[in-house]
């Protein structure tokens, strides 16, 4: 399968980013990421939607979903741009759900199956690169010298959203919302599910494994 359009479920902390990183690396395809989009435009007005909040950090910021009327549209205009995707934070309930199924088709669907505890412990200690966004684990990943990405030197950061509070409400917002998501594409018969509690190399391995054979 020449650039396969992908995509990656799972809890936060679970390793889609971290994963995602090496898919869009080995398949040359684009890494399509809401987190990441939202994060590099926190500050933006949408007032006019008369909603909650008038930016999408502060939803992030309190572990909230911003409103589907902004991500889809963030959506829409990457996989119209796109030549072959990994898909990931992306759809994160029902409604965003059939909007991507009215806008593309996918070929394969991953899941990265993590339980709790662990899943804080991941995000709590995440450290992230301010300058190409490598993603490090203080404890389980950590890079070669403390605060310093060793892929570009860059300074290591910790999310705002990886305090163990929020990430607690991440966690429960993702079971109310995402982990319906996941049903459905069980349901359908398409997904895959992986071992996320691996090493990242071993996840490795299994996600490109099934990615290739999905190719054949
Ligand atoms: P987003 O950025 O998507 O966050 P998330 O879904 O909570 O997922 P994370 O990025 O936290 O986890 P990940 O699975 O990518 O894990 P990673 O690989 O980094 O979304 C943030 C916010 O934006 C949301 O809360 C919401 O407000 C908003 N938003 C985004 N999309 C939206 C949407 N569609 N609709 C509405 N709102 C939306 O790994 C985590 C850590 O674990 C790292 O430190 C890593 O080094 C380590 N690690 C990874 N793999 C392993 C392993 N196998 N073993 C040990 N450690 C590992
Ligand atoms: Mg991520």
């Amino acid at each position: 399968m020449s650039n396969p359009r992908i995509l990656i479920l799972g809890a936060p902390g679970a390793g889609k980013g971290t994963q995602s990183r090496r898919l869009a690396e080995e398949f040359g395809i684009e890494h399509i990421t809401t987190g990441d989009a939202l994060r590099e435009n926190k500050g933006m007005d949408i007032s006019h939607l008369d909603l909650e909040y008038d930016t999408p950090g502060e939803y992030m910021d309190a572990g909230e979903l911003v409103p589907d009327e902004v991500v889809n549209e963030i959506v829409k205009t990457a996989l119209e741009e796109a030549n072959g995707f990994v898909l990931d934070g992306y759809p994160r309930n029902e409604s965003q759900t059939e909007y991507l199924d009215s806008i593309t088709d996918l070929d394969v669907v991953l899941y990265l199956d993590v339980d709790e505890d662990e899943l804080v412990r991941r995000l709590t200690g995440r450290r992230v690169c301010e300058d190409c966004g490598a993603t490090y684990h203080v404890d389980f990943n950590p890079p070669e010298e403390a605060g310093v990405c060793d892929e570009c030197g860059g300074d290591l950061y910790q999310r705002e959203d990886d305090t163990e509070e929020t990430a607690r409400e991440r966690i429960e917002v993702y079971e109310e919302n995402t982990a319906p998501v996941v049903e459905y594409f069980r349901d359908q018969g398409v997904l895959e599910e992986i071992d996320g509690e691996q090493t990242p190399d071993e996840v490795w391995e299994d996600v490109k494994a099934t990615v290739e054979a999905r190719a054949n």
